[in-house]
């Protein structure tokens, strides 16, 4: 992957943090994106004085249409091209379907799907016509199965997956690369945020951000389209694709996203 401007979205926390991080690492420029300010920021200083690199910062809402316009005009314009996307900005809901609100679900939506959709849009048109580029979407291995609580958040992350795959075959022919991303369970402050206890998840289910994130840019090396990290997880996903609809619904009964 050449080196070039990377730009990561939710890149001040967790997976993005260490995807903005990893890529400093590798001699890219990055913008970082997310919505406070302070910490974007911080995150910025932090990465400017460890690596040699630019770092400009870009604080947007994703799940607004005047954040979506402004970091889909950042990546279309022609005068600073990006080279690598990182669409990793994602909540869920800890809420049941018929607990929750119309606006809380479709904030998830306009932010885990709309905002991808409308990003890789941005991006890939610069992208095409330079014949070289990479696109990373952050799904989740939910997205192969169903969970409580929480329905839209798994279905959204199916859309990422199945949108990513489908992109990524028109977009070879211009020699630029997509894949998803469906981690498991990760460290980051996502489930703290969303109010989820997991303090009965086994240590050994957890995976860590950084060995996430580097093992999943080696696979986007190797011209993976759907990179499952970690073998505990692709045994998992490889159940989810294969094992009966009604069993996956049984075991579903009390899980909690990833
Ligand atoms: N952690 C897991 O176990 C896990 C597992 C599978 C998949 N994933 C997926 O991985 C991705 C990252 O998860 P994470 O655990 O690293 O999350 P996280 O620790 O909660 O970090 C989220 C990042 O996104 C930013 N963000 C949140 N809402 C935003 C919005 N509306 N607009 C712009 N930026 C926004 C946050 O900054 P601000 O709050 O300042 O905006 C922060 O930088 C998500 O797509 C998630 O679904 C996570």
């Amino acid at each position: 992957m050449a080196t070039g401007t990377a730009l990561v979205t939710g890149a001040t926390a967790g997976i993005g943090a260490a995807f903005a991080d990893r890529l400093a690492a590798e001699g890219h420029d990055v913008v970082l994106v997310a919505r406070d300010q302070g910490r974007l920021r911080a995150a910025a200083h932090e990465l400017r004085g460890r690596y040699n690199v630019l770092v400009d910062v870009l604080p947007a809402d994703l799940s607004t249409e005047e954040g979506q316009a402004a970091v889909a005009a950042r990546l279309a314009d022609p005068d600073r091209p990006v080279e690598v996307l990182v669409n990793n900005a994602g909540f869920s809901l800890n809420t049941s379907f018929l607990r929750s609100t119309v606006d809380d679900e479709e904030r998830l939506l306009r932010l885990n799907v709309n905002a991808v959709m409308r990003l890789t849009h941005a991006a890939l048109g610069g992208m095409t016509s330079r014949r070289r580029g990479a696109i990373i979407n952050v799904s989740s291995v939910a997205g192969f199965g169903v969970a409580m609580p929480g329905s839209t958040y798994p279905a959204s992350k199916a859309w990422v997956t199945s949108f990513t795959e489908s992109v990524a075959m028109s977009a070879a022919r211009f020699d630029v690369r997509l894949m998803a991303l469906c981690p498991g369970y990760t460290r980051t402050g996502y489930h703290e945020r969303a109010g989820v206890d997991m303090s009965r998840l086994p240590g050994w289910l957890w995976l860590d951000s950084d060995e996430l994130v580097r093992d999943a840019l080696r696979d986007l090396r190797r011209g993976k389209v759907v990179s499952v990290p970690d073998w505990k997880y692709k045994i998992v996903a490889f159940s989810l694709r294969h094992l009966p609809r009604r069993m996956i619904r049984m075991g579903a009964r009390d899980t909690r996203g990833a």
